[in-house]
């Protein structure tokens, strides 16, 4: 793993900045100024820049474009003082790929390195031998030339955000700005001051002026992420954005024109959600100038095996772990799976197996739950969340009870041939309510 570059003048920031790096995980390299920077990535690479913007010698700007002459795509984190919007908007259009404002918590910080790190990660490749997949993408390189509106839809987990960061890629807006809006996460009431942003007084709280996403991503590529949860209300001015191209900062006298590309991902049926009066059919027919389906991982099967061994690999090097593939049981048994939470499912599950594994291919047995040592218990619920969780359950149900079956019951030889405890199985069985008798 490549460790992160630091720049800042102050060192009390800068020692702060580090640790807060060390805690979430990753490698931190620390300079003084933008000069000092350079020098270090001469030596070194890194896997993304955090950055001051104000700094005697060489400021954050310069240094920002200094970097992006030498790297493309190295991402920049750009931290800037408190009430200087305009440094960040600046700051964004020189390809900086998010800001953070002073004062700002450690929370928010974490947050952001790991969506960065996280969107990275995904940017690197998209893992397929499905022909509808290929087609697909084929599609999406075609539709990103232009500036059609493209709505991605899929079931949650097919790979729908990585789309449209593939679409934004393969444009001409690619050197610019990707802003995703994450919908779902947004309280109604925040909802348009995010996307449009505010005049300083314009409602209680608005101490400030703030810009919105789609000024933020001018000249670049905004994804509404599950545009399916927007309101009412917002879904008819995001309408009179999208054709009169400008928009209004609440509290603003003036529209402001703005050249901001739109993707749209859902995992609803808007074409029901719009009978049904909750999403306005105008808008739909909008966004879906270009519709692009993604199919579930279970109409996928020769990603299963694809996408398993390049996450064994991926997460392996990650946790500084020997595993370098699968066995042939453990691959059936995860292509016989139904992959309700599609692909993120099937990458919590593998992250999972890697970090128990002890040997260089990954068993059935590593997907088992419950034959944690103590250790490993804080990891173990970092790694899995509820979604991938219930999914492992009910493949470790199966994988039981199809066992116990091939065996005609005996529960010391399912135990055996799935390298895991008597009691475990017993256990297992008593919390199905199903009964073998004891051999
Ligand atoms: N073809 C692929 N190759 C490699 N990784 C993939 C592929 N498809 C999806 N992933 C990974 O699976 C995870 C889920 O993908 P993504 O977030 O794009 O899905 P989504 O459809 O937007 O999901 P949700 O509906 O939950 O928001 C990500 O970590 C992504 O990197
Ligand atoms: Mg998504």
């Amino acid at each position: 793993m490549k460790p992160i570059l630091v720049v800042d003048d102050d060192s009390q920031m800068r020692d702060a900045l580090k640790e807060a790096i060390q805690r979430l995980g990753y490698e931190a390299t620390v300079a003084e100024n933008g000069q000092d920077g350079l020098n270090k990535m001469a030596n070194t690479p890194f896997a993304m820049i955090i950055t001051d913007m104000k700094m005697p010698k060489m400021d954050g700007l310069t240094f920002l474009k200094e970097v992006r002459r030498r790297v493309g795509n190295l991402p920049v984190l750009v931290i800037t003082g408190y009430g200087t919007v305009e440094n960040a908007v600046e700051a964004m259009k020189e390809g900086a790929s998010d800001y953070l404002m002073k004062p700002f918590s450690f929370d928010k910080l974490n947050a952001k390195i790991s969506s960065i790190m996280e969107a990275m990660a995904a940017d690197r490749e998209i893992i397929t031998g499905n022909p509808k997949m290929v087609r697909l993408l084929q599609i999406a390189r075609d539709v990103a030339a232009g500036d059609t509106t493209v709505l991605i839809y899929g079931e949650s987990g097919t790979g729908k955000e990585l789309i449209a960061r593939y679409v934004h890629r393969q444009s001409l807006r690619k050197s610019k700005p990707f802003i995703a809006v994450n919908c779902a996460a947004i309280p109604d009431n925040l909802m348009e001051s995010e996307l449009f942003g505010h005049e300083k007084g314009s409602f209680t709280g608005a101490t400030d002026k703030k810009l919105g996403k789609f000024e933020l991503a001018n000249e670049g590529t905004i994804l509404l992420d599950e545009i399916g949860e927007m309101p009412m209300g917002l879904q008819a001015k995001l309408l009179r954005v999208l054709q009169e191209r400008e928009i209004d900062r609440i509290g603003g006298k003036h529209t402001i024109p703005i050249d901001t590309r739109v993707l749209a991902t859902t995992n609803r049926d808007l074409i029901k959600e719009a009978a049904a009066g909750n999403f306005r059919e105008d808008l739909y027919y909008r966004l879906s100038v270009f519709p692009l389906h993604v199919p579930p991982l279970r109409e996928r099967p020769e990603d299963i095996s694809l996408l398993a061994d390049y996450f064994v690999r991926k997460f392996s090097t990650l946790l500084n772990k020997e595993a370098k593939g699968l066995t042939d049981v453990a691959l059936d048994f995860l292509i016989r799976n139904q992959w309700r939470g599609n692909i993120r499912e099937l990458e919590n599950a593998v992250h999972r197996a890697v970090l128990l594994s002890r040997n260089p291919l990954i068993d059935v047995s590593d997907f088992m739950l419950d034959e944690l040592p103590q250790q490993q218990s804080a990891a173990k619920i970092t790694v899995s969340q509820d979604a991938g969780k219930r999914g492992i359950k009910e493949m470790e149900r199966d994988l039981i009870l199809k066992t116990l079956e091939d065996v005609s019951g005996n529960k010391t030889k399912a135990a055996k041939i799935l390298g895991v405890s008597v009691r475990t199985i017993r256990n297992k069985l008593n919390e199905y309510g199903k009964i073998f008798p004891d051999d």
